[in-house]
């Protein structure tokens, strides 16, 4: 398995590119299975994750022609209407075809994703999105069964008591975009990756509106058509590149990402002492030296997001005094803080809450990445360390950030992957 050795110590100083948001592609991805003509979707981000959803369509008998970062995807020969065990375990996110299936095709069987280093998550409020729209949703051998003849809109409330669920929220929108009548969804997620599925949908002749607040209404239309399109920034990649730079006491540009996305993370860096100067589609992030403690608590958008918690946890371990951050969204989402120990932070972790005692240095050592963010956290940490540090498991990242170890390299850092794929 590939593995990074990170040489801490160096500010990281430069210019980076942020590609396109992962959590906007899976999505949009997905909904082309809502039209038989080609969709375009262009400046994709080079992604383990990016490839299992082609790969996903592609089983499917999806036509996908790719080239570089663009992929022309038709669904409009047989599609089989099955996501099997063996992709969805690889990816949840694969659960993003129910929607398109069942209101395309009338039937959809997708495996349940299962467990998760992050936390418990349920899939409750995706089958409540398609009950509501009429289908009948049975669960067997570890697949639900989605199935209907015409989807019906319907008003419907979609916040859990977590809130809303940003899945659910897209799963159901797409589905309503082909439904009879108009969808109400209440208690709707407002990130910034349902407001561009939504733009997405809307290019290819859907009506929805509301997106980016909590009531989204949908009227459904008898068919959808093609269209070309490019997905937003990555809000999560873009924050992650702010943290390494103030953890390294560096200075980045931080280029093709969008500031106003990111407000909470940014009032968090400027209140912890960090500059922070933004532009249009472009921020520059300096630190210098040691960041004010400070406490966050992550919360659905535009509240701190649970994606970015892991890495400002790395942050904060270097802080000046006392940090609180609380994870309102998974509870589960704090493996990184033990792995952070063996590195000399001083965390206590109780259910949701980590209390963070900033320590002058953190030092190298070898530590394992449980998920995406957390392996993120764990390169910045290394990044600060004093010595080598070797974080294992690398193929976490693979999945949602681009070429990692090479940004960083531009940036001044010393990344280097080594292993095999494994
Ligand atoms: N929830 C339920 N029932 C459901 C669905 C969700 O109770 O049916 C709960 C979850 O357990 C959680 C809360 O609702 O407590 C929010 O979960 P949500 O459904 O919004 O998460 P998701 O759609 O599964 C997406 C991102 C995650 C990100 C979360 C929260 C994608 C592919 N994934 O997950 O991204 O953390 O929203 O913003 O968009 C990541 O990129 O590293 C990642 C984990």
């Amino acid at each position: 398995m590939y593995r990074f050795i990170v040489a801490g110590g160096r500010p990281l100083r430069g210019t980076v590119q942020i590609a396109s948001a992962k959590n906007a592609v899976l999505p949009i991805l997905a909904a082309c299975l809502l039209t038989e003509e080609t969709c375009t979707i262009t400046n994709l981000p080079m992604l383990e994750d990016v490839n299992t959803m082609l790969r996903l369509l592609r089983s499917m008998g999806v036509t996908v022609e790719r080239k570089g970062r663009s992929a022309r995807i038709t669904a409009g020969g047989r599609v089989a209407t099955e996501a099997p065990y063996d992709i969805v375990r690889k990816m949840r996110a694969s659960y993003y075809v129910l929607g398109p299936l069942v209101a395309r095709f009338g039937q959809a069987r997708v495996s349940l994703p299962g467990g998760c280093a992050i936390g418990a998550r349920p899939v409750d409020l995706h089958l409540r999105g398609m009950s509501g729209l009429g289908a009948k949703v049975t669960i067997e051998h570890g697949y639900i069964d989605a199935r209907a003849k015409r989807l019906a809109g319907a008003p419907m409330m979609l916040a859990g008591a977590k809130g809303p669920s940003v899945g659910a929220t897209a799963n159901t929108m797409m589905a309503a975009a082909l439904a009879r009548g108009e969808t109400v969804i209440s208690g709707a997620a407002c990130e910034p990756e349902i407001v561009d599925l939504a733009d997405f949908l809307n290019c290819l002749g859907a009506k929805v509106s509301g997106a980016g607040t909590p009531e989204l209404r949908i009227r459904g239309v008898r068919r959808l058509g093609g269209a070309e399109y490019r997905p937003i920034p990555d809000r999560i990649e873009a924050g992650t590149f702010a943290a390494a730079a103030c953890i390294t006491g560096g200075d980045v540009e931080i280029r093709h990402c969008r500031p106003d996305h990111l407000t909470a993370m940014l009032d968090v860096l400027r209140r912890a002492g960090a500059r922070v100067e933004t532009g249009r589609g472009s921020m520059r992030i300096a630190g210098s030296g040691r960041v004010n403690a400070i406490d966050i608590t992550t919360a659905p958008y535009p509240g701190f997001p649970t994606d970015l918690q892991a890495q400002f946890t790395a942050l904060l371990a270097t802080a000046r005094g006392t940090s609180v951050v609380t994870e309102s969204i998974f509870e589960g989402r704090f493996l990184h803080a033990m792995e952070l120990l063996r590195m000399g932070a001083r965390i206590d972790v109780k259910g949701s809450t980590a209390v963070i005692h900033g320590v002058e240095k953190l030092s190298s050592a070898q530590v394992m990445a449980s998920d995406l963010r957390a392996s993120a956290a764990l390169v910045l940490a290394g990044l600060a360390a004093g010595g080598t540090t070797e974080v294992l498991r690398i193929y976490h990242l693979d999945r949602g950030y681009e070429r990692l170890e090479k940004k960083l390299t531009g940036l001044g850092a010393k990344v280097e992957r080594a292993g095999s794929p494994g």
